[in-house]
């Protein structure tokens, strides 16, 4: 496998509440042509302008090879200082690339070099667009909705030119027939994480249906299982049931994800006096649940781990505030 020329380390971005991107991950090899794709709003253009270095995340790595070239279709092509077509399109040429190439492009997108781009319509400010980010033909080439404004013909040619190129793709679009024509491969973007299909978007939809599919069966069983685990809490606990519940899976996962920030006491006293170290470690010096997650061990703190795990489940303790601190 070729090494990456374009990867996206652990990417997150929030602009206050929920994040948009919770962690992407995604990395793109030479040649590859892959469709970015997610619902209104998901993320996809902010993601591919930190792909092209126009946005930083809050966190994580962008790393594009050293070497590469990269173009960005931009949404509003900005022609200030430029008094031809073919003068901004010339301008996304690197040292080593062929003129050439301007012109062949101009033609084929029904462009005079000579006009003013100024004065330009909005498809035709597009095909100058398109133009100046083909003609270097770039290592990494970004391109959002690249197919806004242009009339089918220049959409089919533009289908054949990517096709033929050399470039490594990453294309963000609405137009179906589009993706399926020219992907290789498949990034959904989707509640903040990215998941790759190494298929074109022809096969997206069957691949995220069955996606979805399972997860709703995970949800479905941590579910029931969480509904046990909160009975056996209620009604009757065994010394043997505690450390099952404490390393279980879904306690883990329950008490990644919903565990409340603001405190209702009314959990049982006993249970917490039993309660002693496990839970205050963790309250007072992580504010994390693993060390609940490792099991307990103690005689004391069987019974009363499982009372700290009954009120995380039942959403009734805060994890660093009292009575931990009085245990
Ligand atoms: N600078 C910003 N400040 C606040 N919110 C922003 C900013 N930039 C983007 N957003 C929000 O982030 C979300 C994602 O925007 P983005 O344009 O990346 O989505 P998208 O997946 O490309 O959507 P679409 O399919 O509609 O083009 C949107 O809700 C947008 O309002
Ligand atoms: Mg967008």
């Amino acid at each position: 496998m070729a090494p990456p020329i374009l990867k996206l380390d652990n990417i997150y971005l929030s602009f206050g509440g929920a994040p948009l991107l919770a962690g992407v991950n995604m990395q793109i090899e030479p040649g590859d042509r892959v469709c970015l794709v997610g619902r209104n709003g998901s993320g996809k253009s902010t993601l591919l302008k930190m792909a092209a270095g126009l946005a930083e995340p809050q966190n994580g790595e962008v790393y594009r090879h050293p070497s590469s070239t990269v173009r960005y279709l931009n949404q509003a092509p900005d022609f200030e200082g430029f008094s031809t077509v073919e003068a901004y399109a010339a301008a996304g040429l690197g040292p080593s690339d062929d003129p050439y190439r301007v012109t062949y492009l101009l033609e084929h997108l029904g462009l005079s070099g000579d006009q003013d781009p100024e004065s330009l319509s909005g498809g035709e400010a597009r095909r100058a667009a398109l133009a100046r980010v083909l003609a270097p033909e770039p290592d990494i080439l970004l391109l959002d909705e690249p197919t806004n404004h242009l009339d089918l013909p220049t959409i089919e040619w533009l289908e054949g030119e990517l096709v033929k190129s050399r470039s490594a793709l990453i294309v963000i679009s609405h137009d179906r027939r589009f993706l399926e024509k020219v992907s290789t491969a498949t990034i959904w973007l989707d509640r903040g994480v990215a998941r790759r299909l190494d298929q074109g978007f022809g096969h997206f939809e069957a691949w995220r249906d069955k996606v979805l599919e399972e997860e709703e069966i995970e949800q479905h069983k941590l579910g029931k299982q969480i509904e046990r685990e909160e009975h056996w809490l209620r009604y009757g606990v065994t010394a043997g049931a505690s450390a099952t519940c404490a390393g279980s899976a879904s306690y883990r996962t329950c008490a990644r994800s919903t565990v409340p920030t603001k405190a209702r006491w009314a959990v049982p006293k006993r249970p917490f006096r039993r309660l002693a170290n496990p839970v205050s470690w963790w309250s007072r010096r992580t504010g994390s649940p693993r060390p609940l997650a490792t099991g307990p061990s103690s005689r004391r703190s069987r019974s009363g781990c499982i009372a700290a795990i009954g009120s995380v489940l039942s959403g009734r303790m805060a994890p660093a505030r009292p009575p931990f601190s009085r245990c």
